[in-house]
């Protein structure tokens, strides 16, 4: 048996974090970069990414910031390769990249349904797509891929988001059953309400939404990208989670189980 000797140890490793210059991805990057591990956030603006960068090299690795659209196939290719080029390796991929917005199914046009797929799913098919098969010649690796709960419970309003994140739930299953026998694990993270300056402003903007969504968990809190960050770099590390494939770690303070309640409306707990 591996004995665990660190808190995280992902030294001498390379990660590709999509959406990584803010929010959860931001902070997943950080903590892959306080376990030793060498860095690349990709997304589509600079600033931030390179935010982030300069943010994990006081960690003392290498970060880089590599502006890439998930949804171009080739130009996810190319940067995926040199990556894997550069570094000699590729150990991991977090796909984080996400474009949301809320509409009634009825009037989203096929563009906004097309703009979301197109990142969500068809994006995260194209970064594990090239990072797999690096993984896939080295004989080890681990994907995340970032979704939300109602994957599969489904949420109104959301039609193209929880569609397009229950395809990666079915893609994470698929790839995992494909590539567990070659040291390749595909696992799920499904964030509840996080903290970032992005949800709060898209998912609940007035102080009325907010507490509306502060009484849908049980916790009765919202999470923070650091402590998301966490239960990415458990699944992310080989040692501890190198079982573990094909999974969804739910890290919602029991939101999606909120529904359960006692008879009386109530959740007991004096939650
Ligand atoms: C209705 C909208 C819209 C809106 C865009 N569209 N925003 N329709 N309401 N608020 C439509 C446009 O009219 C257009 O349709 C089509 O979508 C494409 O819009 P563009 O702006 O041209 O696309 P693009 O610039 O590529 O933007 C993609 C995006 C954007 C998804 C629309 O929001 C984005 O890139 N967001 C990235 C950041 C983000 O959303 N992060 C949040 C992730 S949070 P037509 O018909 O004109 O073509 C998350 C977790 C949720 O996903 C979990 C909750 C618990």
């Amino acid at each position: 048996m591996t004995a665990v000797t660190a808190p995280a140890d992902f030294a001498g490793q390379v990660a590709i974090v999509t959406g990584g210059g803010s929010g959860i991805g931001r902070a997943v990057a950080l903590r892959w970069a306080v376990g030793g591990g060498d860095v690349v956030v990709v997304g589509r603006r600079t600033g931030s990414l390179e935010e982030t960068a300069g943010l994990a090299e006081r960690y003392g690795v290498r970060a880089e910031a590599a502006a890439c659209d998930v949804r171009d196939a080739d130009a996810v290719g190319a940067l995926v390769d040199r990556v894997a080029a550069d570094h000699g390796r590729l150990d991991a991929l977090v796909n984080n990249a996400a474009g949301n917005f809320v509409s009634a199914a009825e009037d989203l046009s096929p563009g906004g349904w097309r703009a979301v797929v197109d990142i969500v799913l068809n994006g995260t098919f194209y970064c594990t797509h090239a990072a797999g098969r690096h993984m896939l010649a080295a004989g080890r690796g681990a994907v995340l891929n970032v979704i939300a709960s109602y994957a599969w419970h489904g949420h109104p309003g959301t039609v193209h988001s929880a569609a397009a994140k229950g395809g990666v739930l079915a893609m994470t299953r698929t790839l995992a059953a494909e590539w567990a026998g070659r040291g390749v694990r595909v696992n799920c993270l499904s964030p509840g309400p996080t903290e970032t300056e992005g949800a709060g402003a898209a998912l609940w903007p007035t102080d009325e939404a907010r507490q509306r969504v502060l009484a849908s968990v049980p916790a009765g809190r919202f999470t923070t990208p650091e402590e998301v960050a966490e239960s990415a770099a458990f699944l992310l590390d080989g040692r501890r989670a190198g079982y573990v494939t094909g999974d969804v770690l739910t890290v919602d303070g029991g939101q999606w189980l909120g529904r359960a309640v006692y008879t009386d409306g109530t959740r007991g707990g004096g939650a």
